[in-house]
Formats: C-alpha cells, structure tokens, sequence
C-alpha cells in the first residue's frame, strides 16, 4: 500500500482545527438554534449535551482510532480490519457524495447574502421574496453555488497541511471572535433577554420521544459522524496525538458554537415573533433566510454591519464543512480507485458541479420534481437520504462491527497508543449496547416521520 505518501496535518492543533470545521457548520447556525427554539429550550440543550458527550464523543472517538489505525479512508479501512466488512465502508463512502452537491447550494445562498449585504443594503435583503426570488432563479442561484464551490475547490486542491490546514487555522478562530460578538450585540436588543430566557430554561413539559429523536440526528449530523470524514481525517493523524483530548475538544467546539448560535438567533427571532412558540414554527431555512434579515434590518445604522458579520461567520462555518466533505470525497475515489489525489479530486469536481446543477434545478427548472411529497424539493430528499436513512445505518453498523466483530479492544488498543482511556468501560458499554439500540430508534422514527406516521 501506498501508506507513505499519504497526506498529514502538520500539527494536533491543525487537526483539531480542521475536525471542528468540518463539524461546526449549517447545522449548527440554521439547524440547532430552531431545534431548541421549539423543543422548549433548555430541556433540549440537556438531552443534546448528554447524548453528545456520551454517544457523540463515543463514535467520533471509533472513527478516528479506525482511520489512524488503518490509515486509510472509510471503503479501505473496514475493509482491512475485516475482509468481510468492506461493503460498510462503501455505505458511508456513499454518504459525503449525496450530501456535498446540496451543501454547495446552501453555501451558495449564504455566500449570496454576505455579498448582498455589502451590494444592496440591509433594506434590500429583507422580506421574504428576496430569498424566493434568488433560488427560484435560472442563472443567479447557480452562479452563487458555483462561487462556494471554486472556493472550496481551491482549498481543497493546496493539500491536507497547506489547504485545509491553513483555511481552518484562520477561519475557526474568526469564526469564534465574530459569534461572540453577534451574541453580545443581539443580546442588548430590547427584550432580547426575554428570548434567551426562553432559549436557556427548561420547559420540561416540551420533553418527549420526538425531542429525544431529533437531539439524536442533530448530533450525528452536527458533530459529522457515520459518514467517513472522521476515518479520513484520523488517517492523517499522527501517533502520538491523544485521541481521548482531541475528541474533547472537537466536540467542545461544535457543542459551544451550536450554544452560541442559539443565544445569538433565538432572542433576536424571539423579538420580532414575540413568543418562543412562534419562532419555532417559522424554523427551517426561513429563520436564518428571511426571519433573521428582517431582524437586522430593524437595527437602523449597524443593520448592515451586523448582517454582513452574520452571513460572514455563516459563511466561514459552511466552507470548513464543504472542505472538508470535498477532502472526503477525494480521498476515497483516492483509495478506491488508486488514482493520483489530484486525478481523484478532478473527478470529484466534476461529480460534485454536475450534481449540485441537477440538485439546484430541483428549485427552478425541475421544481415539478417533489419526490418526498408536495412542497418538497430535491434538496431536500438528498437531505433526507444522507441523514435520516444512510447514516444511521453506516453508524449502527459501525457499532456493531466494532462492538461484535472485531472487538471494542481493537479500537480501544489504538486509543491508548497515545495515552490513557479513561472512559473505555463507558465507551465499551455504549458501542455494543447503548448506541446500537438508540440507532434503531432514530431510524424507525425518522422513517416513520416521513411517510407522516408522526409529526415531529
Ligand atoms: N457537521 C456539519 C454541520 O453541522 C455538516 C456536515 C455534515 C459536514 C456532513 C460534513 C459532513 O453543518
């Protein structure tokens, strides 16, 4: 094997920088704010943080001891720990393919908004038919989309150290500096308190199944899981990196900036609405699309600034996930094919322009196509396939392959090539019993959730 070219961060900060900008992105600034905003606040931020320090960390801890172990991306790895389990790998191999082309579109909306701040003005981005008028649109919607994705290209293409590294060495500390200071400035906002009261107590009458089961998919998703980048992002990793500290700190960086997301959108949403109630039900792309601009624009003078600032920070989150699903993408058509990277990633460009075209007509030209029910968009049922179908699957095979088959001592050897586990009793127990069944449940509710069985 060709083990001695592979790529390398060139630090463990580089890396843990890299692994929290894959995971700190869209769904942590759209997605977790109007998840707590209607699941009662704080009883959501608990049931999240328990599931994300136990079940989160435990994953993401096997996947990364896997992809360092092997030192191969997700189709060859399983493979090599067991010759009979390749096809799990070529399961989550499948999952970046889907989920890169729509990510670019969402990217693209964003990387439109921040210009639209500095071209037109607040005024002119509030109201909901900018939003609709722009996706709706036969050559601007795809300009966009194709701008996110040059930029994510061109990281992609400078390498592990000197692309990827570099890009999140700058963009996750900005990124940490702009959120804190959104959340400042919208917490001074007149009743704002009021919001982030709401946001932070628990309402504990909100707790249910369904919570519980959106918690659980928010975190896989989040925290980028079940889908090979961890595998590959490990491979990279030297030997000597403490996986158990690493692991703590990636997800302490997604837990902080989906907490910081909700203190920033919350109150300001909870301004303009009134109630909590009301900001949970205009939840989905329309609270940070059209919801939140209409909140800057109220904000006289530093309407433009904040929104700029905003869209920016939004921005910087979905390009280090972009970069890090392309870098995904690449290594495994890489290690599948034996292609050279730079012949690898040329074929992913390609793949992921041509699907991100098709994927973006779903709101245009092809918007007849609604394959999940009326209303719906292809965009949305690759959303659907990538996270409520595959990756529960790819995670709770992963759990049982390393759980029943080759042994949670396997992968809790390689956690201690680079100091003590001590949580290994803990993460033994979740990987064969706990994460297995949890994962059952998801994607029975999740399932069932969309043939409309329940309302979640
Ligand atoms: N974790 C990212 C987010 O929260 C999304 C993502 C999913 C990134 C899958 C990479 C892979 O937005």
């Amino acid at each position: 094997m060709e083990q001695k070219k592979r790529s390398s961060f060139s630090s463990r900060i580089g890396f843990v920088l890299a692994a929290a900008g894959s995971a700190v992105g869209l769904g942590n600034l759209w997605r977790f704010p109007y998840l707590a905003a209607r699941y009662g606040g704080g009883i959501f931020l608990l049931v999240y943080l328990i599931l994300a320090l136990t079940f989160g960390f435990s994953l993401m801890i096997t996947e990364i001891a896997i992809g360092r172990k092997t030192r191969l991306s997700c189709i060859g790895a399983y493979k090599a720990l067991d010759k009979r389990f390749g096809f799990l790998g070529w399961l989550a191999a499948f999952v970046p393919f889907i989920i890169t082309p729509y990510y670019c579109i969402i990217g693209g909306w964003v990387t439109k908004y921040t210009a639209a701040y500095v071209l037109n003005g607040a005024e002119v981005v509030a109201g909901g038919d900018f939003f609709t008028g722009f996706i709706s649109s036969n050559v601007e919607s795809y300009f966009w989309m194709l701008l996110f994705m040059a930029a994510t290209f061109i990281v992609v293409a400078k390498g592990v150290k000197g692309g990827i590294e570099k890009a999140n060495l700058v963009m996750m500390p900005a990124l940490i500096v702009m959120a804190v200071a959104i959340a400042a400035y919208t917490l001074t906002m007149p009743g704002a308190l009021d919001g982030a009261l709401y946001y932070l107590a628990p309402d504990w009458s909100k707790f249910s199944p369904e919570l519980v089961i959106g918690a659980l998919g928010q975190m896989f998703y989040s925290l980028s899981l079940a889908m090979g980048i961890m595998i590959t992002y490990g491979s990279y990793l030297d030997k000597k990196s403490s996986l158990t500290q690493s692991v703590t700190r990636i997800g302490g960086f997604d837990l902080g900036v989906s907490f910081l997301a909700g203190l920033m959108i919350v109150p300001a949403a909870f301004v303009a609405m009134g109630s909590g109630e009301a900001v949970a039900e205009k939840s989905g792309p329309s609270l940070m699309f059209v919801i939140l601009p209409d909140v800057f624009s109220g904000m006289g003078q530093a309407a433009g600034v904040v929104g700029f600032v905003f869209f920016l920070l939004v921005l910087f989150a979905a390009l280090t996930s972009a970069i890090s699903l392309t870098e995904t993408c690449t290594s495994i058509v890489q290690d599948g094919a034996g292609w050279s990277r730079k012949k690898s990633l040329c074929a992913v460009i390609a793949f992921i322009v041509a699907m991100g075209i098709i994927v973006n007509s779903g709101y245009n030209l092809l918007s007849f196509v609604e394959p999940l029910g009326a209303g719906t968009t292809l965009l949305d049922f690759c959303d659907f396939l990538s996270n409520s179908v595959m990756m529960p699957i790819a995670a709770l095979m992963t759990c049982i392959f390393v759980g029943w088959i080759i042994k949670p001592k396997t992968v809790a050897d390689e956690v201690r090539l680079s100091g003590p586990f001590r949580a290994e009793k803990m993460w033994t127990v979740m990987v064969k019993y706990i994460a297995p069944v949890l994962v059952v449940v998801i994607l029975v509710a999740y399932v069932a959730q969309q043939f409309g069985l329940f309302v979640m």
